[in-house]
């Protein structure tokens, strides 16, 4: 006897969505039945192209069919709702699923090249910006070097609520990392349109809620990763970290075109390990040694006309701290909470928020 719809239908009743905790039938996610013989495909809605239940999904749907009877062949094709059925589904008005609709600013932390602090940049500023009462955010968008994780002590993986990516709250921030969208160990093949349709999806349908800063750690470097993850972003500017030698210099005066080329405007400089502070008995500031040289932030910022936000010492707390996945921000009377209280300040005040 040759398998029917309603047979179909029925083993997908028993099928659940592992986020939303029904079945796909009740769920209206079966768009599609083809029965070509004994072999079957089933066309499935998802709420997000980049949801991270797919795999899970396409396997139970295709295990359950294969066990019944008169079918040798089963394949799960997806398609996505539109944004109307996925608020409907979840019983919310469609403004409110657009995830990053209440974030006021979004800036991304870029540079020249690796190596020069920008995830500890990020994760320190993020703190300093919460210390001053904003609600703050941090979006993982260096899939080279998905670090933020690291730095703030996450081992977790975002949940999924509703059709809606859950951020992990650390130390009052909402984060997400889109190492998650590709998987661990998964490498990211940057070209093409799907690869950067599945991340806008993704982008677009994380619960960010209510947040004065969302900071983006963007891939390092002037080549397609950081401009492809600020077209996608949209952002409304860039802090460039770097550290004071020349040849990282001359990375962000390439990272600096690059942006200004897309008329993404530049807020300002973070020039990170600038100094060392070498303890001397009797002498509270100690001797500082500039290792990397000297003033090289801020003839970058003459240059560019964009302001240098603040100078970040080398310093081993910093270092121990980005390690542990505990900020030394969060110790506001540090060295490094004050001068990130400074950079906060700093990028307030150019923003004119303050
Ligand atoms: N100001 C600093 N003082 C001491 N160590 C630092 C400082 N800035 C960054 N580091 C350390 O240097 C390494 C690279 O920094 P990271 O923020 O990961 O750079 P990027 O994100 O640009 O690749 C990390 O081990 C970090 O802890
Ligand atoms: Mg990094």
């Amino acid at each position: 006897m040759a398998v029917t719809k309603e047979k179909i239908l029925d083993v997908l009743k028993k099928v659940e969505d592992p986020g939303l905790k029904k079945d796909l039938v009740t769920l209206g996610m079966v768009r599609d039945i083809e029965i070509a013989g004994s072999a079957v495909r089933v066309t499935i809605a998802l709420t997000m192209s980049g949801c991270p239940m797919k795999n899970q999904i396409k396997d139970d749907a295709e295990k359950a069919i294969r066990n019944l009877e008169d079918v040798s062949e089963a394949r799960v094709i997806f398609t996505t709702m539109t944004s109307e059925e996925r608020a409907k589904l979840l019983g919310k008005e469609p403004s409110e699923m657009q995830g990053i609709e209440k974030v006021k600013h979004i800036i991304a932390i870029a540079s020249g090249k690796g190596g020069v602090g920008k995830t500890t940049v990020t994760v320190n500023l993020a703190i300093a910006l919460l210390k001053k009462g904003f609600k703050a955010g941090i979006l993982d968008a260096d899939m080279h070097g998905p670090d933020i994780p690291i730095m703030l002590g996450i081992d977790e993986r975002p949940l999924g609520s509703r059709g809606m990516l859950l951020p992990i709250e650390k130390f009052g921030l909402k984060v997400v990392s889109t190492a998650t969208l590709a998987g661990e160990g998964v490498p990211i093949v940057w070209r093409g349109p799907l690869v950067n349709k599945a991340i806008k999806e993704f982008l677009g349908h994380v619960a960010w809620g209510e947040l004065d800063f969302l900071l983006v750690d963007l891939p390092p470097g002037t080549g397609d990763a950081p401009l492809t993850m600020a077209k996608l972003i949209s952002l409304e500017g860039v802090i460039i970290v770097t550290t004071p030698q020349k040849v990282a210099l001359a990375d962000v005066r390439r990272c600096i075109g690059l942006f200004v080329s897309q008329k993404i405007q530049i807020f300002g400089i973070v020039e990170n390990m600038s100094f060392l502070r070498v303890p001397v008995p009797g002498v509270p500031e100690g001797q500082i040694l500039e290792i990397f040289g000297s003033g090289g932030g801020k003839k970058m910022a003459e240059a560019f006309r964009v302001p240098l936000l603040g100078k970040v010492p080398l310093d081993q707390e910093i270092r121990k701290g980005g390690d542990m996945g505990t900020p030394k921000a969060l110790d506001a009377d540090s060295e490094c909470g004050k001068t990130f209280d400074i950079i906060a300040e700093a990028l307030l005040k150019h923003i004119k928020i303050i």
